[in-house]
């Protein structure tokens, strides 16, 4: 049994974050609600120490969330992180009092202890702050590592009982050395050897599927992208030829789309793939639509439509794989009784609704996206499968403003084509997070040849981001862009101008609708 780590999530957004942070240091974790016992914790083979997760409550808050305080017994070291921290500091004697002045966003803290926690920081570190409560009056139990200004104990440790309490966040990305202390932690503190990899991960995945589905047909709807390909790649290596795929084309896809996903899944990795061939509906329904949140709609709709009508033809479907990845579990809010506030509703066409009575497996649902990637990569899928950027469920409905047409769609088809090809010879594809392009049927005038022409315009959007919540316009080379215009304009007849879009998100979104 590999090292762990249990993580207890009093509620924190970052609780996977924490996860992800523990693995990316090659050390096993586990998510825990906080009503697990010491006594279930003690039985965990290998257990090298406990994460104690921030939380939006206060500890003095009725129903405030806490744990067995018999963990500090455990003998393992514990790290408490804000909430974590205040929870830790109040079982072990300390007072917790709303900040005079309270703590949210950038701070620098000053480190007075660079033993272990801290070691090899220097004397300052940049971190990032949420707190409106915090520690007051420690007893001689703890030592000081750290404080603000405002902040005396913003990092503390209780030797006797291995404790160690950040009041700010290390594993965001705006604590940039937060890898070096979750490192100290895990390896000077813990005492790990780092003996996890993501191929673990994969293996007791495919142990769990196989687990879950002894007997029935899982079915999967596949999309294209990395998330459902890595999805239906472990099922099938869980339980072969009881897989079927459904890929649905919706008439909305990108050019030879269709004709690559079947030559991966069906002609490499033999997966019985059934392709619905719908786009005559969608297109008809979508005839005469404008508005963008009608066009989700519609598409969602028919989307199930075609799934369950091919769902209906397999025998004995009972289960439903499906790629959600956490970013969707943790935005779609408090669903499985995780603490967490409800930030936005997922807008993913591609759900499915539970009426259809399956089962559901999701091998993904504690991964981020890169890592979904790793996995892809370890899974043997292709270069242009597992690093693909992300595409809407709704497809080029989206990259169209207004009506649909089969015009505009091949107009479209032919731009984007041409953007993602020189955006890969430029080798820009694996660097920038989403490229895409959108036809924006608005005549210009121009002058080709020594003719007048009145045609359209297709905008680039190019995005860096790492969680697609945010994110900023890639700087693409000046001369790439226009290595981009040029062809576009020469190959693609209908359209006569190029533009770019330097919009960051908020407030532009990244798609155009
Ligand atoms: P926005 O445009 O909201 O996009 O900034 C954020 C990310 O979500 C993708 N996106 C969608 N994905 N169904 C999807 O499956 C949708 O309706 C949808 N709308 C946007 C978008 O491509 C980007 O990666």
């Amino acid at each position: 049994m590999s090292e762990t780590i249990a993580i207890i999530d009093f509620g924190s957004q970052y609780g996977q974050l924490i996860a992800r942070r523990v693995r990316e240091h090659n050390v096993y974790s586990i998510i825990y609600q906080p009503g697990i016992t010491a006594k279930e914790l003690a039985q965990i083979k290998n257990l090298k120490g406990i994460i104690l997760s921030g939380g939006p409550a206060s500890v003095y808050a009725p129903n405030a969330p806490a744990c067995d305080e018999k963990i500090f017994d455990l003998g393992v070291p514990i790290l408490g992180i804000c909430y974590g921290m205040q929870w830790g500091c109040k079982v072990l004697g300390a007072k917790i009092k709303p900040a005079k002045s309270r703590e949210y966003g950038r701070a620098v803290i000053t480190i007075t202890d660079s033993k272990d926690l801290f070691a090899s920081l220097g004397d300052t570190a940049t971190v990032w702050m949420s707190h409106g409560d915090q520690a007051e009056s420690l007893n001689k139990d703890f030592d000081v590592l750290a404080k603000t200004k405002t902040c005396p104990y913003s990092a503390v440790r209780n030797k006797n009982k291995k404790f160690y309490g950040l009041q700010f966040h290390p594993e965001v990305s705006h604590t940039p050395k937060g890898n070096i202390m979750m490192k100290n932690f895990l390896y000077d503190i813990c005492k790990c050897r780092g003996d996890w990899q993501m191929k673990d991960f994969a293996q007791h995945t495919i142990e769990k599927i196989r687990d879950q589905a002894k007997s029935g047909t899982v079915i999967c709807g596949l999309s294209g992208g990395v998330d459902s390909a890595v999805t239906a790649t472990l099922v099938h290596k869980a339980i072969g030829d009881r897989l079927k795929c459904i890929f649905v084309d919706n008439g909305l896809l990108r050019k030879n789309e269709r004709e690559q996903v079947e030559s991966t899944f069906k002609d490499h990795f033999h997966i019985d793939l059934h392709v619905v061939d719908w786009s005559r509906q969608f297109l008809e329904k979508l005839q005469g639509v404008t508005d963008p949140q009608k066009k989700r709609i519609i598409i969602g709709h028919e989307f199930i439509e075609a799934f369950k009508s091919e769902a209906k033809k397999i025998p004995d479907a009972r289960f439903l794989a499906q790629g959600t990845l956490y970013p969707d579990v943790i935005e779609s809010g408090n669903k499985d009784g995780n603490l967490a506030a409800n930030i936005k509703l997922h807008h993913n066409v591609g759900g499915l609704p539970a009426e259809l009575g399956f089962e559901l497996i999701e091998p993904l649902r504690d991964l981020f996206k890169d890592e979904v990637r790793l996995v892809g990569e370890y899974l043997g899928l292709p270069e242009n499968i597992v690093w693909r950027h992300p595409f809407p469920g709704p497809g080029l409905a989206v990259r169209i403003i207004g009506e649909i047409t089969e015009e505009r769609l091949k107009i479209l088809r032919e731009a984007d084509e041409i953007l993602i090809d020189e955006i890969k010879s430029a080798e820009l594809y694996r660097k920038v997070s989403q490229t895409l392009a959108v036809l924006v049927p608005v005549a210009t005038v121009g002058v080709m040849g020594d003719e007048r022409s009145y045609d359209n315009v297709i905008a680039i959007r190019s995005v860096d981001t790492t969680d697609f919540m945010t994110a900023d316009f890639s700087r693409i080379p000046y001369d790439v862009l226009a290595i981009i215009a040029n062809r576009i304009i020469n190959e693609v007849r209908g359209i006569n101008r190029v533009v770019y879009d330097i919009s960051s998100k908020p407030p532009a979104t990244i798609e155009w609708e």
